[in-house]
């Protein structure tokens, strides 16, 4: 009889655990059966009703029901487990076969290039390079250049002012002073200046935070077709052998006389179109020679000494050699835009 039930629990717990699909249901089968007050508990309760001879023959069936049954728990627990595992791995989207991300060489930014060009053709012309900091005094990126502290020509570079007498430099001419004042009165000097400057201008075409190239030659007989003829050269090494360069008379207070100078338009050649306003021309420099007060305040007598003085923007030459018509982009990183130069 009891033989029979207990035969019977184990037929149905084994059926119940293979139809089993969840982890859930199967914790649920345990209990049922072999729980504290499940069936198989029930029976080995009623032990009680069984002869001493009997009771051990008895309870070793039921030990073994609880093992059959336990050790089909554990299969089916791992089948089911295993199932959970493989739908997992198919429900995710990773595609081991598909290609890496690609990571090329990097490149140099278009300003960088740009200077290391500039710097090159200066070089080959003789010249050094000269630093200067970008947090100026009141007296190099002014006063020491001929712009005294009420003079009109500062509104057009106003800045940004750490304290009334030190100020984010607006253009690379102070680094002019102060290597006049450290090489003074040796001759020759012949230096460019790059670098970051600061005005208080932001649309299409200008950048609050910017980049100049400065350039400076002294000594005792520099002219004007002196000035014309590096210019020339530079233009040229830059924008092609056929560029054309026009000097416009121009006022800056450090030179006299002063000058800007434009280029044949590189998109047109000269012909006239939307980039150069359809005047054939493109403005990039502004220049002159330096002025007398100038050289006698860095320590050069203006008697014995003569030289040219030019700056230019790097932005502005980087746009026109590549055709690039908002600045901003140059500022932006963004990498679609900067692999392509
Ligand atoms: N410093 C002038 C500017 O920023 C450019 C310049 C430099 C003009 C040297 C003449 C000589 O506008």
């Amino acid at each position: 009889m009891v033989e029979q039930k207990l035969q019977d629990t184990q037929t149905r717990a084994l059926e119940e655990i293979t139809r089993s699909d969840s982890l859930e249901e199967l914790n649920e089968i345990r209990i049922r059966f072999l729980g504290k007050k499940g069936e198989l508990t029930g029976v080995l309760r009623g032990m009680a009703a069984f002869s001493p001879e009997e009771r051990p023959r008895i309870g070793q069936i039921a030990n073994r029901v609880r093992e059959k049954i336990e050790e089909k728990l554990d299969d089916r627990m791992a089948q089911l487990k295993e199932q959970v595992r493989k739908r997992k791995l198919e429900a995710e989207t990773l595609d081991i076969t598909l290609p890496g991300t690609v990571f090329g060489p990097g490149r140099l930014h278009p300003l960088t290039a740009v200077t290391r060009q500039i710097e090159d053709i200066f070089l080959g012309l003789g010249f050094s390079i000269a630093e200067g900091p970008e947090v100026e005094t009141d007296y190099y990126n002014f006063e020491a250049l001929n712009l005294p502290k009420d003079h009109p020509a500062r509104d057009m570079q106003d800045t940004f002012f750490i304290t009334p007498e030190t100020l984010l430099r607006t253009h690379t001419s102070p680094v002019q002073v102060r290597t006049m004042e450290r090489t003074a009165p040796a001759l020759p000097v012949k230096i460019i200046a790059p670098g970051k400057v600061y005005r208080r201008d932001d649309d299409a075409t200008h950048s609050p935070m910017f980049h100049q190239i400065e350039g400076l030659a002294l000594d005792r007989r520099i002219t004007f077709a002196d000035l014309r003829g590096v210019l020339q050269v530079f233009a040229r090494q830059m924008f092609g052998e056929d560029t054309q360069t026009r000097f416009r008379p121009s006022y800056f207070p450090f030179t006299e006389p002063s000058a800007e100078v434009d280029i044949s338009c590189v998109m047109c050649a000269g012909k006239g179109c939307r980039v150069c306003s359809h005047t054939g021309w493109l403005e990039i420099l502004g220049c002159g020679m330096v002025h007398p007060r100038v050289l006698e305040m860095s320590g050069y007598s203006s008697e014995e000494v003569t030289g040219f003085a030019f700056g230019m923007g790097i932005e502005r030459v980087t746009m026109l050699k590549y055709g690039i018509d908002d600045l901003r982009l140059l500022f932006d990183n963004d990498m679609r835009f900067l692999a392509q130069f």
